[in-house]
């Protein structure tokens, strides 16, 4: 552990094999800074992380637990995505004001809606804590006593940093397969309040049709305020709460961007797997990634029948359509994009390589090990992947289930060809093996598909006898042999991590995404999707009004944005712009920032030819999709005449 530690501090300071890719942890920027500032940053490792002194990473929070958010003013302002605070505006959303319709803006402070449940973290502070982890290990010991060892070391780690009167929350991370451990402290508000939020046909314009794509040209934002009681400290919502005086906020940019100006985006990325062995990639690609897109195209054409026929079942399913499509288009970027960069037979080159070197050391044989593991675990990984994406999917058992069971977003015409549909591939797709007893019995009494979806559409003990037999099936059966095959597939990861930065001693490593804070930098980029097309980076109003159209849903602008369109002089106004950040989920709604650490932009997409970038980055074709600040400006200005809240706004220009 020690000799990877010093390796770890040499490895550290060299350049990635490729420019543009990585999510750096913030605490060991100043490893990345000369090559940031080479590429035009202006500031310094301090100004973006330090404990002593306020700096940048003080207005940056993780929101609601799976996106990011900036503060941009000394009142606890805050933007994220739209789509990141949707279920909220659908929540204060009713017949009589369709905030998410129409928008909402807060005409003062007295006007911000609460919501309960909503919180945001600050980032304390982090720090290697590996060798407290680690504390007290023996080589002799087995991998249960040292699993042990390290659950206990890392509870008191947490015990120690926890203080629920300051909303003080810590969490240990391991990084690098458990190479590297380290401590989060966070302080946690949980009174966020909504401010703004433009129309969903600017918030969401382009829907689905536009999802993962460019040109775009969506106005994702909405506008949260953080509150606090009278000392600053975290509170439960009340009305004699106060704004929160964040330690920094961010300096709003009204300069824009060129094409090649250097930018960094300072968020949350959810989870990445950038180390993983070809076989595991080879699975996604062949198998995983294909198998899920044909599952979820049948089940949206279903959703999309009935939507179609009917604007209430439209508004009942477009959440769970939007969810159900986004992963869908998602996976067929990463499939192609894996494709055709070779990314398999790439690793297995990287793989001979690496076996080659590792003869004699305690990495020999490492990389066929986890091929045969990965053999091993296939076809019960995919048996477990299918099941989610099938019998999983049929709502009328989740809702025998789970007494919680939203009814009022229910459409039973739809579930009821879900059922037949997801049933039957789940049935033709795997072997008998791997479906519980009932499942055969049911099939042999019933004799078709059509005739057990209606006798358990009609009988709700015969609903829940099946999902129960199913949960109990994947509880004790599919589940354990998924978890043991994982757990021993992570121990060699492990090796093999730390065999990958012995291998490669020029290369810097940065660890996968966790959902905690990380830097991306780059530069604004347009690309080439395919042979003689090239996209530019920057889209404007113009491209808007070129694809309104209030016949499709996703294009049927606003009244008020054609209006203020055919009065001239804002063809040009940017919308979304092109970067190489290295960016992932969790990454909705970071701050996008120039060289001067001034907001320029929100991050909120990638471009799906791209969306492989989670398993493998391409700085050629692998761009992060932000919304450009001068449009969420235009947007507060023209559309929501919000303009009040610039007051407390800090602009640089
Ligand atoms: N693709 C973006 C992100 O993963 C936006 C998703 C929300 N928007 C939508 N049209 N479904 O998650
Ligand atoms: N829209 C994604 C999110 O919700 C960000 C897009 C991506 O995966 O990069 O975090």
């Amino acid at each position: 552990m020690k000799r990877f530690l010093l390796l770890a501090a040499v490895l550290f300071t060299v350049l990635p094999a490729r420019a543009d890719e990585g999510m750096w942890l913030p605490s060991l920027i100043s490893q990345r800074i000369a090559d940031m500032q080479a590429k035009g940053l202006k500031l310094s490792a301090e100004d973006i992380y330090s404990v002593n002194h306020s700096s940048l990473k003080d207005a940056v929070v993780l929101f609601g637990g799976g996106c990011t958010g900036e503060l941009v003013s000394d009142e606890g302002l805050l933007f994220t995505n739209h789509h990141c605070g949707y279920s909220y505006i659908q929540r204060h959303s009713s017949v009589e004001h369709d905030y998410l319709k129409d928008g909402f803006w807060a005409k003062n402070r007295a006007e911000e809606l609460p919501n309960p449940g909503l919180t945001v973290r600050f980032l304390v502070k982090m720090e290697d804590v590996t060798a407290a982890v680690l504390k007290g290990d023996k080589p002799k010991f087995t991998d249960e006593q040292r699993d042990a060892l390290i659950k206990k070391n890392i509870e008191a780690l947490r015990k120690q940093e926890t203080n629920p009167a300051k909303g003080l929350v810590a969490q240990v991370n391991s990084l690098y397969y458990g190479n590297q451990y380290f401590l989060y402290v966070f302080q946690e508000f949980r009174d966020v309040r909504l401010v703004g939020a433009p129309p969903s046909s600017i918030g969401k314009f382009g829907g689905e049709t536009d999802n993962w794509m460019w040109p775009r040209h969506t106005g994702d934002f909405s506008i949260f305020r953080i509150y606090a009681d009278q000392d600053g400290n975290p509170a439960d919502y009340s009305p004699e709460n106060v704004p929160y005086h964040p330690k920094k906020s961010f300096i709003v940019s009204r300069k824009g961007v060129n094409e090649g100006d250097f930018t960094f985006v300072y968020g949350c990325p959810g989870s990445t797997q950038e180390y993983v062995h070809s076989e595991a990639v080879r699975y996604i690609q062949d198998i995983s990634d294909p198998e899920k897109i044909a599952l979820r195209t049948t089940r949206l054409e279903i959703m999309k029948k009935y939507m179609d026929q009917s604007q209430a079942v439209r508004i009942q399913y477009s959440s769970k359509y939007a969810s159900v499509a986004n992963a869908w288009k998602k996976w067929q970027g990463e499939e192609k994009g894996l494709r055709k960069n070779k990314i398999v037979p790439l690793k297995q080159e990287y793989e001979k390589r690496f076996a080659e070197w590792a003869v004699g050391t305690r990495y020999e044989g490492l990389t066929d090990r986890l091929a045969q593991l990965y053999t091993a675990r296939e076809p019960i990984y995919r048996a477990y992947e299918y099941y989610n994406e099938t019998v999983r999917t049929i709502e009328r058992l989740n809702m025998a289930a789970n007494p919680n069971f939203n009814r009022k977003d229910y459409y039973e015409p739809i579930d009821s060809e879900t059922f037949v549909a997801m049933m039957s591939a789940f049935d033709q797709a795997l072997d008998d093996s791997y479906k519980p007893e009932i499942f055969l019995r049911k099939r042999a009494q019933y004799g078709s598909m059509e005739k057990w979806r209606d006798a358990v559409f009609a009988d709700s003990l015969e609903a829940r006898e099946l999902a129960r037999a199913f949960t109990n099936f994947v509880n004790e059966n599919l589940s354990p042999q998924v978890s043991a095959l994982n757990k021993s597939i992570e121990k060699l990861y492990h090796d093999y991590m730390q065999g990958q930065r012995e291998f490669e001693p020029e290369k810097a490593f940065y660890p996968d995404a966790n959902l905690t804070l990380r830097i991306a930098y780059g530069s604004v980029a347009g690309y080439s999707p395919s042979d003689a097309v090239y996209y530019r980076p920057v889209s404007t109003l113009k491209g808007i009004i070129e694809k309104d159209n209030p016949d499709i849903f996703d294009y049927d602008i606003p009244q008020v944005l054609r209006d203020i369109y055919a009065r001239g002089g804002h063809e040009s106004q940017p919308v979304c712009f092109l970067a190489t950040n290295h960016t992932t989920g969790g990454n909705s709604g970071s701050p996008v920032l120039n060289g001067e650490g001034q907001l320029i932009g929100i991050n909120f997409d990638r471009v799906w030819e791209g969306t492989m970038s989670d398993l493998a980055f391409d700085p050629e074709i692998c761009r992060n999709i932000s919304l450009d600040i001068r449009y969420l400006l235009f947007v507060i200005q023209e559309v929501g005449h919000a303009d009040y809240l610039f007051d407390e706004m800090h602009f640089a220009d």
